[in-house]
């Protein structure tokens, strides 16, 4: 029996490389060793898009789209979308008794978000809603709604997976053992840094290369990407190792134009312009298998349906049988 997995992401945005290479690339070498299911979290991007629900609608199919893209397999992945699956929302409202409010205020996760946020919730938080706020909670639902044993996270949602966990143990010690107790598979992938040089690839830091990107725009990202400071001139010897250029070429380019780029940028036998290209068309290349895919269901949307659709029917099997079990451990079985 193959163990169940479930992970989830939030429908607001494309995904970019950032993504690929901390997760996705994990998630594609894992599909065939677990029944996996991947949640399309839109009910949670609303906790802090209710305001745009145009651009979380958009970006569950941008989504679905991105990861089949980079070979997320449908005969071995579950999508679903977490809305339509009403049986968390249920979950989420028997969870919230065993869960106080101080302790929601002091995760690290929610903490860190909330300053994010100031626009939404305030200087200090002081606007904070009840949904925003109780959102761990709603992921502890979504992941033992499909008995997830385990669960691949990056170090941001280590709390949020020790709050499901807490709410598990609480459950099961007042109602009987009923719900599984996750486990975690950490991302073993430090954080992919940011063309410019910034620590993490992200969105809102405006240093990502997306799966969407046309050639122009990646063009335009990568002859922006910082290099070594100290290297003025095309035959100055460099230091790689702080080159968001060769960093990137370790990324996508193979291991003997890599150990290439690296020598000749110590020896001072190449220039960042020429080397810039050069990661162009490797990345170009690299880029090619996934943007095909893509565009196959850019131009096929009824497959992607389709693939939402019995993804999420499966799931919600899968979900009948846990509120079942729930509503009778709680006594509310009528
Ligand atoms: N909180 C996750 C994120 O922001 C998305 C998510 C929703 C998730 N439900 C989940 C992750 C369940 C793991 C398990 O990326």
């Amino acid at each position: 029996m193959k163990k169940t997995i479930l992970t989830g992401l939030r429908p607001t945005g494309n995904l970019h490389l950032g993504h690929y290479f901390g997760a996705g690339k994990t998630w594609c070498n894992i599909q065939d060793d677990y029944d996996f299911y991947l949640e399309i979290a839109d009910v949670q991007a609303l906790t802090d898009n209710f305001n745009n629900p145009e651009k979380v609608r958009q970006n569950v199919y941008e989504i679905t789209k991105d990861l089949l893209a980079i070979g997320l397999d449908p005969n071995k992945v579950n999508f679903f979308i977490q809305s339509q699956i009403s049986e968390i929302a249920e979950l989420t409202v028997f969870y919230s008794n065993l869960v106080t409010v101080s302790r929601l205020q002091r995760n690290p996760t929610v903490k860190t978000e909330i300053a994010q946020k100031k626009e939404l919730f305030g200087n200090n938080g002081e606007s904070i809603t009840y949904g925003f706020l109780g959102y761990p909670v709603s992921q502890a639902a979504d992941i033992t709604c499909f008995s997830g044993e385990v669960v691949p996270v990056g170090e941001d949602q280590l709390p949020l997976l020790e709050q499901c966990r807490e709410i598990v143990r609480k459950f099961n010690s007042i109602y009987g053992e009923t719900l599984i107790e996750p486990e975690q598979l950490l991302s073993t992938t430090p954080r992919i840094k940011g063309l410019d040089g910034n620590d993490k690839m992200g969105k809102s830091l405006g240093n990502a290369i997306y799966f969407v990107d046309d050639e122009k725009t990646i063009n335009n990202k990568i002859m922006g990407a910082i290099t070594d400071p100290s290297k003025l001139k095309k035959d100055d010897p460099a230091n790689p190792d702080i080159c968001m250029v060769y960093y990137y070429h370790k990324l996508v380019n193979n291991e003997e134009n890599i150990s290439k780029v690296c020598s000749e940028c110590k020896k001072g036998e190449r220039g960042c312009v020429q080397c810039k290209k050069e990661l162009i068309d490797a990345m170009n290349e690299f880029l090619k298998p996934i943007k095909e895919k893509r565009k196959y269901y850019d131009e096929h949307p009824e497959v992607v349906d389709k693939i939402l659709e019995e993804g999420t029917n499966k799931a919600k099997e899968k979900a009948k049988e846990t509120i079942n079990n729930v509503k009778k451990a709680m006594k509310i079985n009528y």
